[in-house]
C-alpha cells in the first residue's frame, strides 16, 4: 500500500506552554485508509491533525504528505490541496458572503473551470442538504449547518485526504449520521479519511483506530483489536463502546461474548 502521510519521531509544543502537546509520534497513513482518532480532552488529537496539513510545524521530527515535507514552504500550497480539513472552528473557515460562494471559494484558486465549479458545488450542497439555502448568508446558519458548510468547501476541492476534526462538534445525531454516511461513501471512493471523534460508537466503521493519551499514541490497530481490551479506552479517559462494556459485564457473570459494534449486537 502507498503511504500518503508519515510522521517520524514528531514532538510538538506550543510556544506558551512548557509541556509537550505531542511526544515522539510515529504514524503512517495509507492511501484509501479510514483512520479514526479518539482520546481524552487535551490528548493532542487536534494538534496532530494540524501538523498533518502544515498549520503547525513539528519542533522535532518530520511530517510528510505524499512525500512532501510540511517544513518546506514551497510544498505547503500543494500539501493543502492534497489534504482538506474541516470542522475545528467551523466559524473561522467561512469566507463567502453566501453558502454557494463559500463552497466555491477555494475552487477559483485551483484552476477549476466555472462550469465544473458549479457542478461540484451543486453536488456537495445537495449531498449535505444545504442546496436550498445556497443564497443565504452563512451567518444565518445554525452551528451544525456551519460545520456542514465547512465540510462542503473541503469536499468541493476533492482532496486526496480529508480530515474531519469533530472536537467542537455541534452536530445533532441526524446530521452526525449523515456526515458518517458521506464519509463511508468517500471511503468507497478510495479517499483517505482521518476522523477525530469523541463518539466511540463510531469507531467500528474505520479500518484503523489510534487512541491518543497525553500527547502519545496509546493504541494503533484495528477497532476490533482495541475492543478486546477496555483499558485501551479507560486509560485514556474514555468510556469504552457500549459493546465492550456489555462484554465486560457478561464476562464478570461468566458469559463469553465477542466484542462487536452496537449494530452487530442489534442484528444478533
Ligand atoms: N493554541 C494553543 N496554545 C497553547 N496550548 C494549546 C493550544 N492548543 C492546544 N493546546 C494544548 O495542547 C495540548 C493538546 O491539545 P489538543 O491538541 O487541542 O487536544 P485535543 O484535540 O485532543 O483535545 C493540551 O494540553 C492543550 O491545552
Ligand atoms: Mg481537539
Amino acid at each position: 500500500m502507498k503511504n500518503v502521510i508519515s510522521l517520524k519521531n514528531v514532538s510538538f509544543r506550543y510556544d506558551s506552554r512548557q509541556d509537550w502537546a505531542l511526544r515522539d509520534i510515529n504514524l503512517t497513513v495509507y492511501e484509501g485508509e479510514w483512520l479514526t482518532i479518539v482520546g481524552g480532552n487535551g490528548s493532542g488529537k487536534s494538534t496532530l491533525v494540524r501538523l498533518i496539513n502544515g498549520l503547525l510545524q513539528p519542533a522535532l521530527g518530520e511530517v510528510a504528505v505524499c512525500g512532501m515535507l510540511t517544513c518546506n514552504p514551497l510544498h505547503l500550497r500543494n500539501i493543502r490541496q492534497h489534504v482538506g480539513m474541516a470542522f475545528q472552528n467551523a466559524e473561522n473557515q467561512i469566507v463567502g458572503l453566501t453558502v454557494w460562494e463559500d463552497t466555491a471559494f477555494g475552487l477559483h484558486h485551483i484552476g477549476v473551470s466555472p462550469e465544473q465549479a458549479d457542478a461540484r458545488c451543486r453536488s456537495v450542497l445537495q449531498m449535505l442538504g444545504l442546496y436550498e439555502r445556497k443564497d443565504h448568508p452563512p451567518y444565518l446558519l445554525s452551528g451544525g449547518e456551519k460545520q456542514k458548510l465547512a465540510l462542503a468547501g473541503v469536499l468541493a476541492m476533492e482532496p486526496k485526504v480529508i480530515i474531519v476534526d469533530e472536537s467542537a462538534s455541534m452536530l445533532d445525531s441526524k446530521s452526525a449520521q449523515q456526515i458518517h454516511e458521506i464519509m463511508s461513501e468517500l471511503h468507497r471512493n478510495q479517499v483517505t479519511l482521518i476522523q477525530v471523534t469523541h463518539e466511540v460508537e463510531e469507531i467500528f466503521t474505520a479500518d484503523r483506530l489510534v487512541v491518543m493519551q497525553k500527547g502519545m499514541i496509546r493504541f494503533d490497530g484495528t477497532p476490533q483489536a482495541a475492543a478486546r481490551n477496555s483499558s485501551v479506552f479507560t486509560d485514556s479517559g474514555l468510556l469504552p463502546p457500549f459493546s465492550v462494556r456489555m462484554r465486560d459485564v457478561a464476562t464478570l457473570r461468566g458469559l463469553n461474548l465477542p466484542a462487536m459494534s452496537e449494530f452487530e449486537f442489534a442484528d444478533l
